[in-house]
C-alpha cells in the first residue's frame, strides 16, 4: 500500500513537472512568435551605424561604399537604375564585403526619395550617414554645353541634393552621431565666379538664403538662354557644372548653421580616374579618402567646412 501511495504521488509530481514544462514551453514559444513578429530582414543590423550613399552603383560612390562597409558602418548603396545598384551590391558582396544592401534611388524623382524614406523607417528607424554623391547625365568636360544639359545639370546636382537632404534630415536626427557629406568639385570654388557681386553674395553666409540661392540659379538659367553668361559674369565652360557645385557648397554651410546638431561639409575628392572624368585621374581608392574621412569625423569635428580630398581648404 505503502509503495503504491508513493508511486502515485511520484506520478503526480512527474505529471505536475511535465506541466509546467509544458506551460514553460508554451510561453516561450508565445514570446518568440511575439519577437519575431517585430523583426525585419534587417533588424540584425539595428546597432550598426547606418550610411546612404547615392549614385553608388559605380565611380567615387561605389568606392565609397566599399570603405564605408569595411569601417563596420551597415551601407544602403543607392542608385537610380535597379539593376545597375543590385550588380554593384553583388561585386561587393562577391569581394567579401556584406554589409551593404541596395535601395533605388532617382535624386530628382519624390516618390523614388519617399520610397527610400519609408524603406529606411520600416527597418533601421534612422541614420547616421547620408553622403550625396552623384554627377547627372552631364560629363563637364563636353565642349559643347546646351542649355538642356545645363538646366539637368542643375537640377540633378543642386535640386538633387537639396530633395533627398530634406527628406532624409528627420532620420538622421534620430542618431547619436548623425554627418552629411555632399561630394562637390574644385569647380565650385568662389574663384571660378568672375562676377564680384555674385561672389560676395555667394560667401556671405550670414545674409544668404535658400530663396537667394533658387533665385541665383534662375538668373543663371535665364542668362544661359539669352547667351549672356560671359557679358553678367558667370564661370565658363562647364558653367552649370560649376554653378551647380557652388550652389552645393553654398548650401552645405547654410544646413551647417541650420542644423546645428549634425555635422555637414562638403568634399573635393579631386581628380578621380571614373567614367565622367573620361577615366583619367588618380584611382577612386584615394578620391573615397576625402568623403569617407568626413562621414568619420569625431562630433566636434569641424561643420559647415570644404575639404580638398581630407584638408580644409577656402570656399
Ligand atoms: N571624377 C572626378 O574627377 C571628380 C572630380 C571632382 C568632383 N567629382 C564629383 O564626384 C561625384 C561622383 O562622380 P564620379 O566621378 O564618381 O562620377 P560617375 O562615375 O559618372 O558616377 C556618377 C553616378 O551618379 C549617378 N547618377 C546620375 N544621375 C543620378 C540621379 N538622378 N539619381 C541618382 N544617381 C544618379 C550615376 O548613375 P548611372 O550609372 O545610372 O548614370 C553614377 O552612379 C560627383 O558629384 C562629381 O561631381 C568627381
Amino acid at each position: 500500500m505503502s509503495f503504491s501511495s508513493s508511486s502515485s504521488s511520484s506520478c503526480l509530481t512527474e505529471l505536475m513537472e511535465n506541466k509546467r514544462l509544458y506551460i514553460s514551453l508554451l510561453s516561450y514559444v508565445f514570446l518568440l512568435r511575439i519577437f519575431e513578429s517585430s523583426l525585419t530582414p534587417y533588424t540584425c543590423f539595428i546597432n550598426f551605424r547606418c550610411a546612404v550613399v547615392t549614385g553608388a552603383n559605380k565611380g567615387i560612390g561605389f568606392e565609397i561604399c566599399r570603405q564605408l562597409a569595411l569601417n563596420k558602418i551597415q551601407v544602403i548603396l543607392t542608385a537610380r537604375n535597379e539593376s545597375r545598384g543590385i550588380e554593384a551590391v553583388k561585386k561587393l558582396n562577391a569581394s567579401g564585403v556584406q554589409n551593404v544592401i541596395f535601395h533605388q534611388l532617382d535624386v530628382k524623382d519624390p516618390t523614388s526619395i519617399s520610397h527610400l524614406v519609408k524603406f529606411i523607417e520600416t527597418h533601421f528607424k534612422k541614420i547616421d550617414i547620408l553622403i550625396v554623391d552623384k554627377n547627372g547625365d552631364y560629363l563637364p568636360g563636353v565642349i559643347q554645353e546646351t542649355y538642356e544639359m545645363g538646366e539637368e545639370c542643375l537640377e540633378t546636382n543642386y535640386y538633387g541634393t537639396k530633395k533627398v537632404t530634406e527628406a532624409l534630415v528627420p532620420l538622421l536626427q534620430l542618431s547619436k552621431s548623425p554627418k552629411i557629406v555632399n561630394v562637390t568639385s574644385s569647380y565650385g570654388q568662389l574663384s571660378h565666379i568672375p562676377n564680384d557681386e555674385l561672389k560676395r553674395e555667394l560667401d556671405d553666409i550670414d545674409n544668404l538664403t535658400k530663396e537667394r540661392i533658387n533665385e541665383i540659379i534662375r538668373s543663371f538659367l535665364r542668362d544661359f538662354k539669352a547667351a549672356k553668361l560671359r557679358e553678367n559674369g558667370w564661370p565658363l565652360t562647364p558653367s552649370a557644372y560649376k554653378v551647380s557645385k557652388a550652389a552645393i557648397n553654398a548650401y552645405t554651410r547654410l544646413m551647417a548653421k541650420e542644423l546645428k546638431y549634425i555635422l555637414v561639409n562638403c568634399v573635393d575628392p579631386g581628380h578621380v580616374k571614373t567614367d565622367m572624368s573620361f577615366n583619367t585621374g588618380k584611382d577612386v581608392m584615394e578620391g573615397a579618402k576625402g568623403p569617407v574621412m568626413a562621414a568619420l569625423l569625431p562630433d566636434e569635428g569641424p561643420s559647415g567646412v570644404y575639404f580638398e580630398q581630407t584638408v580644409i581648404a577656402p570656399f
